[in-house]
Formats: C-alpha cells, sequence, structure tokens
C-alpha cells in the first residue's frame, strides 16, 4: 500500500525557491561533503552497489559514480532532479528516479550501501521518522551499511535561532528539556544526539559510528569565510577535524550529524 508524505507539498516549494546546488560552495560547509565522502569511502567494497536517497541535485551520487561504482539516485523534487539529471549527463552508471524514502520502489536486500543524507531532515512525525528508517533498512543487504544524516538541536537554535535572529520564533516551540518541537512549516526538524539512536533500537542492525560532519566549522565560518584563514591553515584545521569528528566534545556543535549503522 502506498504510503501518503502529507508534507511533500512544503518540501517541494522549499527546494524550488532554494539553490541545493550551491549549498556546499562556501569553505565552511565544504567540511560536511569531504567528511560525509570521506566516511562512504572507508565502507565501500569493490563493486557497492550504492543508493542514494534524496540525493540532491546529486553531489554525492555524481562523486560516486565518477570513481565507479553503480550509484541509484532517487530524489522528491522535480526540481532537483533536473539539475542533477543535467549534472550527471554522460554517466551511463548512475540511474535517477523521482521518488520518496516513504515508499522505495526497490526488492528488499537490493544495495550495497544505502545513505539517506537528507530526507530525515523533512519528517515531522514519529511514524513518518521510523517509516524512512525501515525502508532505507529494507532495501540494504545483509551485512551492507546505512548512513542518516540528520540535524542536532543546538545547529538550529545557533544556525536559526542566533545568526538568521529566529529566537523569538524558536521559543515557542522550545520542549522542556531544550528539545525543538517538529514544526512541518519551518521545514528542518532537529534531535539530541541520544533521541536519534533511539530510533534504531527496534531495528535489525548494528550501530558503528556517529560522526559530527561538519565539526566545529559552523562556529567558525567567520574565520573560515571572512578571508582570516590562508589554504594552509583551512587543510590543517580540517585535518584536525578529521582526527576528532566521531568525538563526543564535538558532536553537538555540528551542523550535520551522520549516524552509520550495519543491516545484520
Ligand atoms: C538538504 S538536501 C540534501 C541533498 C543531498 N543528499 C546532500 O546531502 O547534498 C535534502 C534532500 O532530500 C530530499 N527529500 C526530502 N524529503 C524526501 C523524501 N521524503 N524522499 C526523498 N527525498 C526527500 C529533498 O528534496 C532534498 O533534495
Amino acid at each position: 500500500m502506498k504510503y501518503a508524505n502529507k508534507y511533500k507539498d512544503i518540501i517541494v516549494n522549499k527546494y524550488d525557491n532554494y539553490k541545493e546546488d550551491e549549498r556546499f560552495n562556501r569553505k565552511s560547509q565544504s567540511f560536511e561533503f569531504r567528511t560525509t565522502l570521506h566516511y562512504i569511502q572507508k565502507f565501500l567494497k569493490k563493486g557497492s552497489k550504492i543508493l542514494e536517497i534524496g540525493a540532491g541535485t546529486g553531489r554525492y551520487s555524481i562523486a560516486l559514480a565518477k570513481m565507479g561504482y553503480d550509484v541509484v539516485a532517487v530524489e522528491l523534487v522535480e526540481s532537483n532532479l533536473k539539475v542533477l539529471r543535467e549534472n550527471s549527463k554522460g554517466l551511463n552508471n548512475l540511474i535517477s528516479y523521482q521518488g520518496d524514502v516513504l515508499n522505495l520502489q526497490f526488492e528488499d536486500n537490493t544495495f550495497d550501501m544505502v545513505l539517506c543524507l537528507g530526507p530525515m531532515y523533512h519528517l515531522f512525525n514519529k511514524r513518518d521518522k521510523n517509516r524512512a528508517i525501515s525502508e532505507t533498512i529494507r532495501v540494504c543487504k545483509p551485512k551492507g551499511i546505512c548512513m542518516f544524516a540528520y540535524i542536532p538541536h543546538t545547529s538550529i537554535l545557533w544556525n536559526y535561532g542566533v545568526r538568521k535572529g529566529g529566537l523569538s520564533h524558536l521559543a515557542y516551540a522550545l520542549n522542556k528539556d531544550g528539545s525543538i518541537k517538529d514544526t512541518p512549516k519551518e521545514i528542518f526538524n532537529s534531535y539530541f544526539i541520544e533521541d536519534f539512536a533511539k530510533q534504531f533500537q527496534k531495528t535489525n542492525t548494528t550501530f558503528l559510528k556517529n560522526v559530527a560532519t561538519d565539526g566545529l566549522a559552523p562556529l567558525m565560518r567567520d574565520y573560515i569565510d571572512g578571508g582570516k584563514m590562508s589554504d594552509e591553515n583551512f587543510e590543517l584545521l580540517y585535518k584536525l577535524h578529521l582526527t576528532t569528528c566521531e568525538r563526543l566534545d564535538h558532536q553537538g556543535y555540528s551542523s550535520h550529524m551522520l549516524y552509520i549503522c550495519k543491516k545484520n
């Protein structure tokens, strides 16, 4: 039975009016892309067949196809898919479909690695979140790897609340424990790190890693992007970041987290 995504229109409207393809252009934002790709490569094996769900304009799918992997990209929003298709012209090992993480059109146990790098940001109730997780795991082969990107609460407080002046909006959405209520019209949801992990307790998976993909870069963006840091120091900072991005100290500060697990 088809599972309806009742928030599809607000997601489509957001991405129709946003230049997703430029998201990693800022130097401070490049940490997320480089770190995620670093961990993807760590777990890939020769000949791995990859599915990316919520592939956006194809930054990861295209990079992985260029490395020679067979990649299937699924994306909800037509305007993003159109850019993905333009950007991936000539890459015969990359197939793309319009689709929804809540209704994946693939057989069970199909892919060696399944990447869900974005859809978890745009799900606003427990049922949909559980469904997205179970669909991602379902299409992954046993012993295969699943990766989920998610946003910690601190990131919303900092990026939306402080940087973009949204603290008064956040006040009505704050729970007593400091978590932020899911509010579909605000588009992005967020988690405490331990709560994201709890969603996997009843799944047939083994936890491998939680990675702070931006680490401290968002807090240092004025230095990194404002011309106050040499390229050499930037690379040194990235090297330091890679050695610390699995540490608890850095996780709450990161704008994005990557939860990595293995299907049993
Ligand atoms: C922040 S973007 C990330 C794109 C890309 N994965 C990346 O990390 O650069 C999130 C993407 O997930 C897509 N998305 C949101 N909800 C989805 C869903 N239910 N099913 C599939 N894709 C979805 C959005 O349209 C968007 O392209």
